[in-house]
């Protein structure tokens, strides 16, 4: 497909609203300047709405989400600290890989692909070993599982003084959050995911309880270190210079998404995409990798059909529908493939991909229902 007909449907990077791509090319502002002390005060304001941090502090760090839970794990984590880690797929490997550079007392527990951690599972783990911190995905991008037990899970770690820390990089935006209220300590959320800003930063918020860890800490990082970060925040600055295009891109999707959709609204479209998506899937034929119990809204993850290829499978909906979609990673590569019901969602491109998918399915040798009218299953989600 030529020219600019294509969508992102994938697990990020998503596609970001006009204002946000009109405001990376503002003119270049000072970073020790009142123009920018305003943007990072915005931006701060904005994402503490999305997430419901009343309290701690919230951090926008100029980095991918990665060097965020670096910034976590390197900020909270002490050598001695007994760390147990719930590996559900490859992106809690990748966090638990980040924390043994800083504990040696790293225990993964494996748990099968496309489930989560649940709080029976978190007690009897913490019961049975001894932990100073937990670590957990709220939404493992590589199945889509989700983890709908967090706030019962930090609340348990809080009334343990136990320090609770998420990868949240594709729940932010996606889900209805009270951090606060919850009790979780440390959170990281990407911006190029469910918040519709375009990749290069990454948000992390710490609970007051958090800074008493991060304080008593006797070597903390020196890019990341969340200490030399709170000093600057006073006045509204960063300790190094910050990517401050991407900064106005954040304002404006935060914008589209405070102002212009509404919070509550685009929470539900999450939601409904999410529903249509898997309606339609499973009356297509396609087997959804997790189990209802543990569906993702914003990853949507189905079992590739006996005798489709992912590879095969992508280019099509991207060449001949301009619709871009993933395929499995890690452990589930070759097995599924995976939809971004990220940002931007709407009934027209949930609509758009469906039927992408189905041609493109039907291509490739595998028939799907005829009977399915994908466009009245979604309408019927969004309640149109
Ligand atoms: C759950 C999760 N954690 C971490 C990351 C890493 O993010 P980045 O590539 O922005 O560093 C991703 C990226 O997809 C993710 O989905």
């Amino acid at each position: 497909m030529d020219g600019q007909d294509w969508i992102l449907m994938l697990p990020g990077p998503t596609d970001v609203p006009e204002a946000a791509y009109r405001a990376m090319t503002s003119r270049m502002i000072n970073h020790r300047d009142e123009g920018f002390r305003q943007v990072h005060r915005e931006v701060l304001d904005g994402i503490r709405k999305v997430i419901g941090a009343e309290s701690g502090d919230v951090f926008v760090l100029t980095c991918s989400s990665t060097g965020g839970i670096e910034a976590a794990v390197a900020n909270l984590l002490d050598r001695n600290d007994r760390v147990i880690s719930f590996v559900n797929g490859l992106f809690a490997e990748r966090m638990t890989e980040a924390a043994r550079y800083y504990s040696d007392k790293v225990e993964v527990i494996e748990l099968p692909l496309g489930t989560a951690p649940t709080l029976e599972q978190v007690k009897r783990e913490v019961e049975g070993k001894g932990a100073d911190a937990v670590l957990l995905v709220h939404n493992e991008t590589s199945t889509g599982a989700y983890c709908s037990d967090v706030p019962a899970i930090a609340e348990y770690c809080r009334r343990n003084g136990i320090a609770l820390i998420v990868d949240g990089v594709t729940s932010i935006g996606g889900y209805p959050m009270g951090l606060s209220r919850w009790g979780v300590t440390c959170f990281v959320g990407g911006t190029q995911k469910c918040l519709a800003a375009p990749p290069g930063l990454a948000v992390l918020y710490i609970s007051e309880e958090g800074w008493e860890r991060v304080v008593r800490k006797q070597r903390r990082p020196h890019y990341f270190d969340l200490v030399t970060h709170r000093e600057f925040m006073k006045r509204w600055e960063t300790p190094f210079t910050p990517a401050v295009s991407l900064f106005f891109a954040l304002r404006a999707s935060l914008q589209h998404i405070l102002e212009v959709v509404g919070l509550e609204r685009w929470f539900r479209n999450h939601a409904a995409g999410a529903g249509a998506f898997y309606e339609a899937l499973e009356r297509m034929g396609i087997e959804v990798f997790p189990a209802p119990e543990f569906r993702s809204r914003t990853l949507i993850a189905g079992r590739l059909p006996a005798g489709i290829e992912d590879a095969k499978l992508t280019r099509t909906m991207k060449e001949r529908y301009g619709v871009h979609i993933a395929g499995g990673m890690g452990k589930t590569k070759g097995k599924i493939f995976r939809i971004g019901n990220m940002g931007m969602v709407s009934p027209e491109r949930v609509t758009r991909t469906l039927e992408a998918l189905k041609g493109s399915l039907n291509e490739l040798g595998f028939r799907t229902a005829d009977s399915v009218d994908v466009r009245s299953v979604v309408e019927r989600h969004f309640g149109r």
